[in-house]
């Protein structure tokens, strides 16, 4: 176990990560999440992959699993009503495309209509590990729809009332005591493949 958590939560909190919106779904369902886990996982330009990593207790984990998509979103703090939509609750509990416009975009995914870009991503490889899911993806197709800086997780935070904080704290909190277990049971029984020695 760590020592100095504080002086570690420190450094983690010196970086700014992007802030995105990831939507998935199959021919009856629909819905997405906020992911900071999100990464450009490829040099080349002719053949763009991205990495996320989604919680296996998400909703939207099932709806890509389904499906074999997702579509990752950019957007600007102006468009930070969609943050508070998919990165709070479950959509297993609300339709959280109800009161969101989907581009009339064709794409494996429902892309969002106001956002600052967008990418239509095939996934062809998962990866299990616990408390993520990773998701090897092909980038099919992507468009930037308006200018703008992309909105990150310190702003997102600072945009936030009390009580959307209190409301995203009590979902990681919520997602800790699903996800901790799981974690621990992925690394007691981890694959030879990923095993060090
Ligand atoms: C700033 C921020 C970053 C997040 N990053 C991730 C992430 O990378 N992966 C993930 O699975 N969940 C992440 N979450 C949590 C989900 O967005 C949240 O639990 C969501 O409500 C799950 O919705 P669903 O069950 O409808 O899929 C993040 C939440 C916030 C606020």
């Amino acid at each position: 176990m760590a020592s100095n958590l504080d002086e570690i939560e420190r450094v983690f909190g010196s970086i700014d990560r992007e802030v995105w919106i990831v939507t998935a779904g199959d021919a009856s369902r629909r819905g997405g999440l906020v992911a900071t886990w999100v990464s450009q996982a490829s040099i080349d330009r002719e053949h763009p992959l991205v990495l996320i990593g989604i919680a296996p207790n998400h909703f939207t984990a099932e709806l890509i699993d389904a499906s074999g998509g997702f579509g990752l979103h950019l957007i600007s703090a102006d468009q930070v009503h969609h943050a508070w939509n998919f990165g709070i609750g479950s959509g297993r509990e609300r339709d959280k495309f109800k009161r969101v416009a989907i581009a009339p975009i064709e794409a494996a995914s429902p892309i969002l209509d106001d956002c600052l870009s967008w990418l239509d991503c095939r996934v062809f490889a998962a990866e299990r590990t616990g408390d993520r899911t990773f998701y090897w993806a092909d980038v099919v197709a992507g468009g930037a729809v308006s200018e703008g800086s992309p909105l990150t997780e310190s702003q997102l935070i600072q945009l936030a009332t009390d009580e959307q904080k209190q409301l995203l704290r009590a979902g990681r909190d919520a997602d800790i005591v699903i996800q901790r277990p799981l974690q621990a049971a992925w690394r007691a029984d981890l694959p030879r493949s990923l095993r060090l020695k």
